[in-house]
């Protein structure tokens, strides 16, 4: 990476000086019991190596989506204290984040501590990258670290902004492991390169289906997403989710992507989600007219998994069908297991973040993945080629 990361710092550097370390602490929430953590125990390798440095760590990170203001549900104050147990140590909680209050906070800080602030989305300023904001972070700090790979596709005052006023500005760990798989992967691969994408909508896909296509050896369909291609190919796709709107971009990529663009072959419908007992597996021109597809079929999930074996670079992202309601979860699972599998065999399989890292995960089978990406939005659009700005707004290497 031609970015600056927390290893380019000379102890000095860190020793004694309070590291701004904007994190993704965005868990899912049941309450404040935190269902799955992964973002946190991501982020404890940056924060081990600043601890063992000696730096005064502060941590901003959103969670959630409030409407700008401050709102109970979305506190951090859970997260501070799964972080404290997964450190071994205390981590301080300020209520407040970028207050006068906040900032007494950092300075009482010792070599080797860690204070958390409250959710940066409770200030008007952070969604709209305010400069006045932005300043006011980097009061906060004596140097930036940013290790919210999850967040890094947003432009805000915590993300992109804070780092025009704090220098140096690096990547930390995790921010750098991320854009390191994902960028091998697009710019060097171990061929055949697939990628496996699925999902409902082919609108959140068709940008990230234009930008690998000539990357790739093959790109695998499957999810909701593919009945907008079977309708653009004329099938009846009876109550599966359909977006009419794109169903001519869907006919023009399939006759411009030709054979390395694989739908499936059959589906596994019923007359809903909740009608999962009466779901059976149809080719793909017999869905019947008052069904829906809900996963892919039987035998495109062995295909899948055959061409995932064949593969050594494989990229998936989106689910292949509603995994949280067995037995639509089989092709998910099919694909997650031939993964694992692939891996087991020396091929480089990363998973994107959101849907996909969750059913992974929910397998059990993050661990045999090379990589699992933190970031659903964020992979999407690093694997679209877009510029993440939370990326663009730290230090180049060559700087001082
Ligand atoms: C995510 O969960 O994808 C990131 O934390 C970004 O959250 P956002 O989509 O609310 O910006």
């Amino acid at each position: 990476m031609n970015k600056r990361t927390v290893r380019d710092l000379a102890p000095a550097e860190i020793k004694g000086k309070r590291a701004l370390v904007r994190v993704d602490f965005n868990v899912p929430l049941d309450g404040t019991r935190i269902t799955d953590d992964t973002r946190i125990r991501a982020a404890i390798p940056t924060l081990q190596l600043l601890i063992k440095g000696g730096a005064r760590i502060v941590l901003l990170s959103h969670l959630g989506r409030p409407k700008a203001k401050p709102d109970a549900k979305y506190s951090l104050a859970p997260v501070g204290l799964r972080l404290g147990e997964l450190l071994g140590k205390p981590v301080a909680f300020c209520p407040e984040t970028d207050t006068d209050a906040a900032l007494a906070a950092t300075k009482k800080l010792t070599d080797g501590d860690v204070l958390l602030l409250e959710n940066t989305r409770f200030l008007p300023g952070e969604e709209k990258n305010d400069a006045a904001l932005s300043k006011s972070f980097a009061r906060l700090g004596d140097f930036y670290v940013n290790d919210a790979f999850g967040t890094a596709h947003r432009a805000h005052a915590s993300t992109a902004g804070v780092a025009e006023f704090l220098h140096p500005a690096v990547a930390g760990l995790l921010m750098d492991a991320e854009l390191e798989w994902l960028g091998a992967a697009l710019e060097k691969p171990k061929r055949p390169f697939i990628a496996i994408l699925g999902g409902s909508k082919i609108s959140g896909k068709i940008d990230v289906i234009e930008a690998m296509l000539p990357k790739v050896d093959g790109i695998l369909i499957g999810g909701a997403m593919a009945c907008t291609f079977f309708s653009a190919m004329e099938l009846e796709t009876g109550e599966s989710l359909v977006e009419p709107d794109r169903v001519e971009m869907a006919e023009d990529l399939i006759e411009r992507a030709a054979f390395r663009l694989t739908l499936p072959h059959d589906a596994t419908v019923a007359p809903s989600v909740a009608a999962a007992s009466k779901a059976h597996a149809v080719k793909r021109d017999a869905i019947p007219e008052s069904e829906a597809m809900l996963d892919i079929g039987p035998e495109t999930a062995q295909s899948f998994a055959r061409a995932i074996l064949a593969a050594k670079t494989i990229v998936w992202n989106g689910p292949m069908g509603v995994f949280e309601t067995p037995p639509f979860d089989m092709g998910t699972k099919a694909v997650a297991n031939a993964m694992a599998e692939a891996t087991a065999k020396g091929a480089i399989t990363i998973v994107g973040g959101g849907d996909s890292a969750a059913a992974v995960e929910q397998m059990g089978l993050s661990a045999k993945m090379s990589h699992v990406s933190t970031g659903g939005g964020a992979s999407l659009e690093f694997l679209e080629g877009k510029v993440l700005p939370g990326v663009a707004a730290l230090d180049e290497r060559s700087a001082k």
